[in-house]
């Protein structure tokens, strides 16, 4: 896995402008699929004026526009299966560096397994809180059969549930161990499960509240 080389740099006068420059706090908002990860970092964005980074949705863009990284891309998402973390991190530094100004960014769907958690641990911004959404089975099922994406036909929703539980979920662990994590009951109203996250969002300092939900 290869890290693009603007957060890599060692010479002195990238060492320098790290020292001075102020990397926006990232927050992990983790959960199965259905479970209203973009849902509620859209709200969010809104509210707070953070920036939101999906890997999904980039990843799903690159495929769209026909790119170098869309055509590596194409066959894990149609498949339901994890692209692998060097793709995967270019996208994500490439999104870094495009909010690098932002007075936090949200990751949607990254970190995906514990190899990724260790690679975001090396970048100059730190993870300030996880919040985990908590729905169950039933809901997120029926929430992606209404939705229909191309990858929520029911054999691929089960492998990327599979997926879920396989790799993600150890991540509740790893980020529970650092003392970051918060489960949040995201089986209810979008509008309450969005009061909750923007709460433990400021009260880990990151994000300006602009408006009431
Ligand atoms: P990704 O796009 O991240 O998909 P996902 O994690 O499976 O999650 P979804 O986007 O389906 O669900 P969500 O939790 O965002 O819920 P949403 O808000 O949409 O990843 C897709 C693929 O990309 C992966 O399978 C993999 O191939 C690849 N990939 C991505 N990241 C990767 C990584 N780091 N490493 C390797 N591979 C990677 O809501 C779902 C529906 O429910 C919507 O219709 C919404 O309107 C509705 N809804 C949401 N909240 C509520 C609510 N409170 N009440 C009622 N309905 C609601
Ligand atoms: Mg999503």
């Amino acid at each position: 896995m290869s890290m693009a080389p603007s957060m890599t740099a060692t010479s002195p006068t990238a060492t320098t402008a790290r020292r001075v420059s102020v990397a926006p706090p990232l927050v992990v908002i983790l959960g199965p699929p259905g479970s209203g990860k973009g849902t509620q970092c859209e709200r969010l964005v809104e509210i707070l004026g953070v920036a939101h980074v999906s890997t999904g949705d980039a990843l799903r863009r690159e495929v769209r526009r026909d790119t170098p990284q869309g055509r590596r891309a194409g066959a894990y998402l149609r498949s339901g299966a994890l692209v692998p973390d060097g793709l995967v991190l270019e996208v994500v530094n490439e999104a870094l560096q495009r909010h690098r100004h932002a007075p936090g960014i949200l990751l949607d769907g990254f970190p995906r397994t514990v190899g990724q958690a260790h690679r975001l641990t090396q970048l100059e911004s730190a993870v300030r809180l996880a919040a985990a959404l908590v729905v169950p089975p039933a809901t997120l099922l029926r929430r992606l059969a209404e939705r229909g994406r191309a990858d929520d036909q029911s054999e691929i929703v089960h492998r990327r549930l599979v997926y879920y539980q396989r790799d993600t979920r150890p991540l509740l662990e790893w980020y529970a161990e650092s003392g970051l994590l918060v489960h949040v009951d995201g089986n209810r109203a979008a509008s309450e499960v969005t009061t909750v996250l923007a709460r433990h969002l400021q009260r880990v300092g990151v994000g300006a509240h602009r408006a009431t939900t």
